[in-house]
């Protein structure tokens, strides 16, 4: 067995982690936790997204947000932008990179972002155009790769019809997102399979929810299928509005205790990460989901 020597973490949490609390969180602790997730040496954070504030009000300070931050060269600050009028605002806010999102399920697109799969390609495309003459890269995401709240379980060749398409439209990732956390390592490696067949397996990432406590093990399932690109949220924070009410709590910084522990490089301080994920869980009144960072803020051994 093989396992990539270094892997490319991207953290969503400012954005996936903060997008379905209830409570609008102010707007300098969102710039704060950005900030301090730079300063402890992570190099790709999700910052916010340019949805619609009448669907998420949680992120209708995106703005401020991605204007707020102290920007370090060596760390790049995506955006959720599902269509052209968000990236325009992302653009002027001073985003240098967005990402595109899409669904395996065409009832989760609807519920999502109110159109159907092919649409929705359709809405991305002068996306990805608007961002190559730009020289801004484009992630793209597919949701519900194994499993729908709507649905049920999801055909790993849909999944894998979409990656491609979002891969050949133009983005230089596409993030496999099991939205509400249903997958196992079984379903996880049946559909990773299906989607190398059709995009590279250096170009794919895992974004896996943690509802089941299933997400390490599919990340441990996709190392070994070659994966070397995963998402994460500080303190297990996370979860999608329109993922009809489950908990969807995720993952992990247990990523990056799994990844020590493997020897993989990440490049990060995992003992300050775990002080970064008290304190926004303690900020923002919500237990620390994450049990590495619960571990570690209490001491134990690494
Ligand atoms: P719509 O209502 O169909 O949009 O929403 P529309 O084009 O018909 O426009 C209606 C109104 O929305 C207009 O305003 C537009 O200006 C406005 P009005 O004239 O009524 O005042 N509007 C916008 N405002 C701000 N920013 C925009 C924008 N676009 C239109 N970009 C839309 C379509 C996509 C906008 C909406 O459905 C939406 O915002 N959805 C976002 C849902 C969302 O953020 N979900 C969570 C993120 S995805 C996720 O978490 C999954 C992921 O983590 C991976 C995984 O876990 O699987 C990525
Ligand atoms: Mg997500």
């Amino acid at each position: 067995m093989i396992l990539p020597s270094s892997v490319k973490i991207v953290e969503v949490g400012p954005r996936d982690g903060l997008q379905n609390e209830k409570q609008i969180v102010p707007t300098e602790i969102k710039i704060e936790l950005i900030n301090r997730l730079a300063d402890a040496g992570v190099r790709v954070i999700e910052a916010t997204s340019f949805v619609s504030p009448k669907w998420v009000p949680q992120m209708g300070d995106n703005a401020a947000v991605l204007q707020g931050i102290k920007k370090q060269s060596a760390t790049v600050y995506p955006v959720l932008t599902p269509n052209l009028q968000g990236f325009d605002t992302a653009v002027q806010a001073g985003a240098t990179e967005v990402a595109i999102f899409g669904a395996a399920s065409e009832s989760f697109s609807r519920k999502n972002i109110n159109c159907s799969i092919a649409e929705s390609l359709k809405r991305f495309e002068p996306v990805v155009s608007a961002a190559s003459a730009l020289e801004i890269k484009v992630r793209g995401y597919v949701s519900c790769v194994v499993g729908c709240p709507y649905e049920g379980a999801i055909d790993p060749q849909k999944t894998a019809e979409v990656a491609k398409t979002l891969y050949d439209m133009g983005c230089y990732e596409v993030s496999l997102g099991d939205t509400i956390g249903v997958g196992n390592p079984a379903s996880i490696s049946r559909m990773i399979e299906a989607c190398a067949k059709q995009v590279p397996i250096e170009k794919l990432a895992g974004h896996y929810h943690d509802t089941y406590g299933m997400a390490i093990a599919n990340i441990y399932a996709s190392l070994q299928l070659g994966m070397a690109v995963f998402d994460s949220s500080i303190a297990g924070l996370g979860g999608c509005p329109y993922a009809k009410g489950l908990p969807a709590m995720w993952r992990l910084r247990m990523l990056f205790y799994l990844l020590h522990g493997l020897g993989i490089e990440t490049g990060i301080n995992l003992t300050t990460l775990a002080g970064i994920g008290d304190w926004i869980s303690s900020t923002i009144n919500r237990p620390n989901g994450a049990k590495a960072g619960r571990a570690l803020c209490a001491g134990s051994e690494v």
